[in-house]
C-alpha cells in the first residue's frame, strides 16, 4: 500500500510511493536483476471492455439490512468509494476503477480446499444461492490512516465455515486473489509476490464480524471494490480485506500475506487497528475520513473491540497491532 514519504497527510497522492516497491526495486537494481525483457512493457494501462456485461446476481440486491451494525458517521458516498481504491493488481494509485473494469467476473469459481470436510470448487452464483445475504454498515480503516464507511452486502464467513466444515486440525483460513497477468497489469510487476494472499485464524473467521462481501450500496460489488467476492474484517487494517477471492484454503500453518512478504516489519499477520501503536513511519492516532475533508481519532479495533477483543486474550506476546 502507499507509504507516505514525508510527515503529514497533506502531500498529494501523486507524490506517494509504495515503499515496499521502492525497496524491492532498489534491491533488484542493486543486484543487477533487471535484465532486458524481465519487466513487461506498457506500464499500467489496462484495456477497458466496452459495455460491461449484466451481472446475473443483480436481482439479489438490495438485501435486508442487519441493524446490529450501526455507524458513528455517515456512509461514504458510493461515488467516492468506487473511485478511491487500493487494488494493486490494477495499479498502485487510488484511481484504478477504469482499469479494474477489465476483470472478467463471470464465470468465476471459488476453490475451497485443504483441511476441510467438504472441499469443492463452487461457482459464485451457486455460492450466492446457498449463503444468507444481508446488508451491513461497516467502518473501513486503511493502514495508510484514511477511513470510509460502507454499506456492504454479503454473508458471514462463519456461514461458509458451517457449510464446508473445516477439520479440527485447521488453524487458519488462507485466501487468495485471482492471478491473471494479461488482465491485471499490476501483476506483471514481478517484484510483488502475486497472487495477493491474506489469512485469518479460524477463531477470527468464525467471529460474527468477519464478512464475505458480494455487494455494496444495494448492488453487486463493483470491480474496483473487489468483485465478485471480497473479505471485510473491519477491526483490522484494510489490507486484510482481500479482494476478488478465487481460493479459500484451510491450513495448519499461519499464512504469510502479500504485504507481510514484502515488508514484515511494517505489515504483519494480525494488523488489528490501534491508535496507540504507530506504523513504523507514521502515527495511527487519527484518520482522514475520505470524502469529508475531516479527521477523527482512531478507535482501538476500529471501534469493534466489544465484538473482537476476546479473540486476542493470551496472545499479548504477538504483534497484534502491526
Ligand atoms: N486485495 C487485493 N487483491 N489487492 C489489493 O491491492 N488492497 C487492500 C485491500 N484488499 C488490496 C486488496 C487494501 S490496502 C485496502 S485498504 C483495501 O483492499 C481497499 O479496499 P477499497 O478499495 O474497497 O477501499
Amino acid at each position: 500500500m502507499f507509504i507516505k514519504r514525508r510527515k503529514g497527510w497533506e502531500i498529494p497522492e501523486s507524490e506517494v510511493t509504495p515503499e515496499p516497491l521502492v525497496l524491492n526495486r532498489r534491491a533488484l537494481l542493486g543486484a543487477g536483476a533487471v535484465a532486458a525483457g524481465t519487466i513487461f512493457a506498457g506500464g499500467l494501462a489496462a484495456p477497458v471492455r466496452a459495455g460491461a456485461e449484466p451481472d446475473p446476481s443483480r436481482a439479489l440486491y438490495p438485501a435486508k439490512r442487519n441493524e446490529t451494525f450501526v455507524l458513528d458517521r455517515d456512509v461514504t458516498p458510493e461515488s467516492v468509494n468506487t473511485r478511491f481504491n487500493n487494488f494493486y493488481e490494477f495499479g498502485s494509485d487510488k484511481k484504478i476503477h477504469t482499469a479494474a473494469e477489465a476483470l472478467k467476473i463471470r464465470p468465476w469459481t471459488v476453490k475451497i480446499d485443504g483441511l476441510v470436510e467438504k472441499p469443492q470448487e463452487i461457482a459464485i452464483d451457486d455460492l450466492l444461492k446457498l449463503m444468507p445475504l444481508e446488508e451491513r454498515l461497516y467502518r473501513h480503516r486503511c493502514v495508510e490512516a484514511w477511513a470510509m464507511a460502507v454499506a456492504w452486502t454479503g454473508f458471514p464467513l462463519r456461514s461458509l465455515l458451517d457449510h464446508v466444515r473445516p477439520l479440527g486440525s485447521a488453524k487458519y483460513v488462507r485466501m487468495e486473489t485471482f492471478l491473471d497477468r494479461i488482465t491485471a497489469p499490476g501483476q506483471r510487476q514481478f517484484w510483488y509476490p502475486w497472487p495477493y494472499v491474506e489469512g485469518l485464524t479460524i477463531a477470527e473467521a468464525a467471529n460474527d464480524l468477519a464478512f464475505l462481501v458480494t455487494g455494496a450500496y444495494g448492488k453487486p460489488l463493483p470491480k474496483s471494490m473487489g468483485a465478485p467476492l471480497r473479505l471485510a474484517t473491519p477491526w483490522k487494517y484494510g489490507f486484510k480485506s482481500i479482494k476478488s477471492i478465487t481460493r479459500i484454503s484451510f491450513v495448519e500453518e499461519r499464512p504469510v500475506s502479500f504485504w507481510e512478504k514484502l515488508q514484515a516489519k511494517e505489515y504483519g499477520f494480525w494488523a488489528n487497528v490501534n491508535p496507540e501503536v504507530p506504523h513504523p513511519r507514521w502515527s495511527q492516532a487519527s484518520e482522514e475520513v475520505i470524502g469529508t475533508g475531516s479527521r477523527r481519532p482512531t478507535q482501538i479495533y476500529n471501534g469493534y473491540g466489544e465484538l473482537v477483543a476476546h479473540l486476542y486474550v493470551g496472545l499479548e506476546h504477538e504483534r497484534l497491532y502491526v
